[in-house]
């Protein structure tokens, strides 16, 4: 260790990523594309969720062309499972202007990369050091961390002055030759060693840099503002059936939350409105149906990333005829054919597992007659 520790950072961390690096998918590639792809699915998804997903992903769509031609509808069902659908619908996007503007080729400096729907500070100096070889750093929860602890940043890292400041030694700490290994590389000891709760000092190739290890108050940082809790929303969803017992799914706009997805026709609950009375609302204003909503079958909690939701789930029979199916109203059976082909958000299939569980084997739910219960 040299009289100024910070020095020794990247070369002892480079080191220890030589042996210990993480053998992922997305690291046996230079395709920019690959990268770009993993990144972007990485942003809110844990490495174990995404190496599945990326390997299918690159098999249906292996260059920006082919994604660039696929339907967005085809590329959300290859999201479906992973979550947080404006970045699938993004990626298609970008993958569109890269191959019909940009010569197929990915961008290889910062603004070009954030010119891209999609695609953040994180991101873009993550595939910019990854693909291309640039010194650029790359800083998410993990990195700012693991920087925090290193200098013994006791103040809240959400406060933008810590922000920047954390951004200012994360550039700093970059070495010119490897950055990109070096980035994987806080990134896997920030996942792997030093952890939120219970770092595993010793094992750590920067403990002796440590700050907050010398001072022992490792585990008191990061120091982060209190958050305020999610809002709960109230919500109804309908179960409308035709007279083949398939279920009324319709397609949410391609734009907003979930854009593209399909779901249960319903909404959120205004202030005080009961739940029947706000599925007749929902069905008039949405589909123009008139419908008696009956007797709550089961609830079905949900958490998204600014609130949570709590969806009852109601038998509606329709008054009059029932939609035709077409671009935004489709039918279909409750067991898993229908509904595979369409893509379906989490809370959709929550609802979808609910309701195989409620029906006994070959048998419609009957209206109204089972016993309400809560879904996690
Ligand atoms: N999280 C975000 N990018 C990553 C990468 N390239 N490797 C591992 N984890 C990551």
């Amino acid at each position: 260790m040299s009289r100024n520790p910070e020095k020794d950072i990247p070369r002892l961390l480079l080191e220890w990523y030589r042996t210990n690096k993480r053998a992922l998918p997305w690291r046996k590639t230079k395709d920019p594309y690959r990268i770009w792809v993993a990144e972007i699915m990485l942003q809110q998804t844990r490495v174990d969720t995404v190496i599945p997903y990326y390997e299918r992903f690159l098999n249906q769509f292996p260059t920006v062309d082919a994604l660039a031609r696929a339907r967005l509808d085809t590329v959300l069902k290859a999201w479906e499972g992973l979550g947080y659908y404006t970045r699938a619908r993004h990626l298609h996007e970008a993958a569109g202007i890269v191959a019909r503007q940009l010569g197929g080729k990915v961008p290889d400096d910062l603004d070009g990369l954030r010119a891209l729907p999609g695609v953040g500070a994180y991101t873009g100096g993550a595939i910019l050091s990854i693909a291309f070889g640039k010194r650029t750093a790359a800083v998410d929860g993990n990195v700012i961390r693991v920087i925090a602890r290193l200098f013994a940043i006791e103040d809240p890292v959400d406060g933008s002055r810590t922000k920047k400041r954390i951004g200012e030694i994360a550039a700093r700490l970059v070495p010119v030759s490897g950055p990109g290994h070096y980035n994987q590389a806080l990134m896997d000891l920030g996942s792997g060693v030093c952890t939120p709760r219970n770092p595993d000092c010793p094992s750590c190739p920067l403990s002796a840099a440590c700050k907050a290890r010398k001072q022992g108050i490792q585990e008191s940082i990061p120091e982060k503002k209190r958050p305020a809790a999610l809002p709960r929303r109230e919500a109804v969803a309908a179960l409308v059936r035709n007279d083949r017992g398939e279920i009324l799914l319709v397609k949410r706009p391609d734009r907003g939350l979930l854009g593209g997805l399909w779901r249960f026709p319903g909404g959120i609950l205004q202030e005080g409105e009961a739940p029947a009375a706000g599925l007749r609302r929902v069905l008039r204003e949405e589909l123009g149906l008139k419908g008696t909503a009956g007797k709550e079958l089961f609830s079905v909690e949900h958490g998204y990333s600014h609130f949570s939701v709590t969806v009852r789930v109601l038998p509606v029979a329709i008054r009059g005829p029932v939609p035709h199916a077409g671009r935004s109203v489709q039918w279909n059976g409750v067991g898993t054919r229908g509904f595979s082909r369409l893509a379906v958000s989490r809370l959709e299939r929550k609802i979808l597992a609910a309701l195989r569980s409620l029906r006994p084997a070959g048998k419609p739910i009957e209206d109204g007659k089972a016993t309400p219960k809560r879904v996690k």
